[in-house]
C-alpha cells in the first residue's frame, strides 16, 4: 500500500476548481487537504466525492470550542471518512482528550492532530495574548500537551521539526507546511525548507500547495517532489 507523504491543499473557493485540479493528481502520490474556505463552500458532499475518487483527506478545520462541541465535530469527521482532522491545542487537554475518546469509539479512526502556534503569529502577537515566553517554548509546551492528551501529532513549521522529534519520539506525527522545492518561488512563505530537508529533519507529512497546484504540469511536479522525498527517506 502506498503511503504518500505529500498533502496537497485544495485552496480554492469552488468545488469545480478543486475537482479540475485533482483530475491532474493521483491518490498513490498525494493526499488532499480541505480547509475552511473550500469546506464552507462545498461541504461534506465534496469531501465524500474526493474520498470516492480514492484520496485520503486531511480535514483542516482547526476545531477550537468547548470539549463536547469539538469532540462531536471530530466524531462526525470520523463518520465522514476523513484520514486526518485537527484541533487547536490551545483548547486545552480536556478538549483534546475528549475528542480522542470520541473518535476512538468509531470504526474508522482518523489521525487526530493538534495545531500549536500558527506560523502567522510572532512573539509580539503572543505578548498581546498575555503569553510571555518565546514562540518556540510555547510551541513545545502545546505539542507536549497534545502528546500527553494522546493525540497523534501536530502541525508545525519545518524549522520546529527537529526539536519536536527529539522531545516527543518517533511515533508522533509531524505535519509541515512552508515547503518549497529548490528553484521554486517562496510566494508568501517566509521561512521555507525543501522537501528533502524537511524529511531529513524528521517530518512525516509535507503540505505543499502552489509548487504543485500552480505548476504547468502538476503531476510531473508531484512526481519530482515524490522522488526527492524517497531519496531523502532512505537517508533518514
Ligand atoms: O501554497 P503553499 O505550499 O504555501 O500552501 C501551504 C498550505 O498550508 C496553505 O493551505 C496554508 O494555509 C497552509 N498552512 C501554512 N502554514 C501553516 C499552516 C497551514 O502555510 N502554519
Amino acid at each position: 500500500m502506498s503511503n504518500p507523504r505529500i498533502i496537497v491543499p485544495l485552496d480554492f473557493n469552488t468545488a469545480e476548481q478543486a475537482l479540475q485540479l485533482i483530475e491532474k493528481l493521483q491518490p498513490d502520490l498525494c493526499r488532499l487537504k480541505v480547509g475552511k474556505e473550500l469546506f464552507t463552500k462545498a461541504g461534506p458532499v465534496l469531501v465524500e466525492k474526493l474520498i470516492e475518487k480514492g484520496f485520503d483527506i486531511f480535514l483542516d478545520l482547526k476545531f477550537h470550542d468547548i470539549p463536547t462541541t469539538v469532540a462531536k465535530a471530530c466524531a462526525v469527521a470520523a463518520d465522514l471518512g476523513v484520514w486526518m482532522v485537527n484541533v487547536h491545542a490551545s483548547g486545552g487537554s480536556e478538549m483534546m482528550s475528549l475528542a480522542r475518546e470520541e473518535i476512538e469509539k468509531k470504526s474508522h479512526r482518523p489521525l487526530l492532530i493538534g495545531v500549536t502556534i500558527l506560523t502567522s503569529m510572532n512573539q509580539q502577537a503572543l505578548a498581546e495574548l498575555g503569553i510571555q515566553c518565546s514562540v518556540e517554548e510555547q510551541v513545545m509546551r502545546l505539542a507536549q500537551l497534545t502528546s500527553d492528551a494522546g493525540l497523534d501529532g501536530v502541525v508545525c513549521s519545518a524549522h520546529e521539526v527537529k526539536m519536536l522529534r527529539d522531545n516527543l519520539g518517533k511515533e508522533f506525527k509531524l505535519v509541515t507546511p512552508g515547503i518549497r522545492p529548490g528553484g521554486s518561488s517562496n510566494d508568501d512563505q517566509k521561512r521555507v525548507m525543501t522537501p528533502g530537508q524537511a524529511i531529513s529533519a524528521g517530518s512525516d507529512y509535507l503540505v505543499i500547495g502552489r509548487p504543485i497546484t500552480q505548476a504547468a504540469d502538476p503531476i510531473q511536479a508531484l512526481k519530482d517532489i515524490s522522488e526527492e522525498i524517497s531519496a531523502a527517506s532512505t537517508n533518514v
